[in-house]
């Protein structure tokens, strides 16, 4: 169990479809941003970004460009995230790695967050799992290789989100079990400290998502060793999510 402060952030994707209903989840949302031992942490759609930048929830960004400046049509940079409000950036998703984002992509756009001082998100997650452990191997490499010349001094702005990608957005809303999780949780940990030789390792934030929702979080957070949540679908239902802030905060 930990007992750090819990961060438990928002992925909205590609919703709302307009800046009205973005603004009502987002103030609703904030109704449940009084828990000290919690932070909240929104990602919305960039268009969305500077609407909310004045108020007390943390931002965040769901990508940004692997450039970092100039004629990169369509791209956003990390410096441009910096300086519209956001303090988060996710790296890393699964749903941009289907789309061809590699672990050398990733590595880049990690360098570029860090050098414009945002935390980083950086989801890892297996597709399946196997009785031969071969996930661990998976799992492993893609620490390995996103997290190659980091250097140890921005542990401090890093949070891994360990998203197994079969509970990303499952429609039965299967996640883990936090007993699968805890052993995750171990083993990533265990990585990070080996791989920067660093005790600072120990105190990485490590999140959970794939399917979170009020009914299984408290089960999650309690047994699952994890420091919050990176949750999708729930987080455009501000009740949803509330639950799942409820249940965070009270561990
Ligand atoms: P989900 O998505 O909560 O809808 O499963 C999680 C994520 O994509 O980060």
């Amino acid at each position: 169990m930990s007992y750090r402060k819990k961060i438990v952030v928002a992925n909205w994707k590609m919703n709302p479809p307009s800046l009205k209903e973005a603004t009502k989840i987002f103030n609703d949302t904030k109704k449940f941003s009084g828990r000290s031992n919690t932070e909240i942490v929104i990602c919305p759609p960039y268009i969305y970004l500077n609407q909310f930048r004045k108020s007390r929830l943390a931002l965040g960004v769901q990508d940004l460009s692997i450039s970092t400046v100039g004629a990169h049509t369509g791209e956003i940079s990390a410096e441009m995230v910096a300086k519209n409000g956001a303090k988060y950036v996710i790296i890393g998703h699964s749903e941009r790695r289907a789309m061809g984002e590699t672990d050398e992509i990733v590595n880049k756009k990690i360098e570029n967050a860090l050098s414009e001082n945002l935390k980083v998100i950086l989801c890892v997650g297996e597709k399946v799992r196997d009785e031969h452990g071969e996930y661990l191997n998976f799992i492993k490499a893609e620490l390995r290789n996103s997290l190659k010349r980091v250097n140890r001094k921005y542990l401090k702005n890093f949070l891994i989100a360990y998203e197994p990608i079969f509970a990303v957005g499952n429609k039965n809303y299967a996640a883990l079990s936090p007993h699968d999780i805890y052993q995750m949780v171990i083993f990533i940990r265990k990585h990070l400290v080996e791989h920067f030789n660093d005790a600072d390792a120990r105190k990485v934030p490590i999140l959970y998502g794939g399917s979170v929702e009020e009914k299984n979080a408290a089960d999650i957070i309690k047994n699952g060793g994890v420091d919050g949540f990176l949750v999708g679908r729930q987080s455009l239902d501000p009740k949803g999510f509330g639950g799942i802030l409820k249940a965070s905060s009270k561990i």
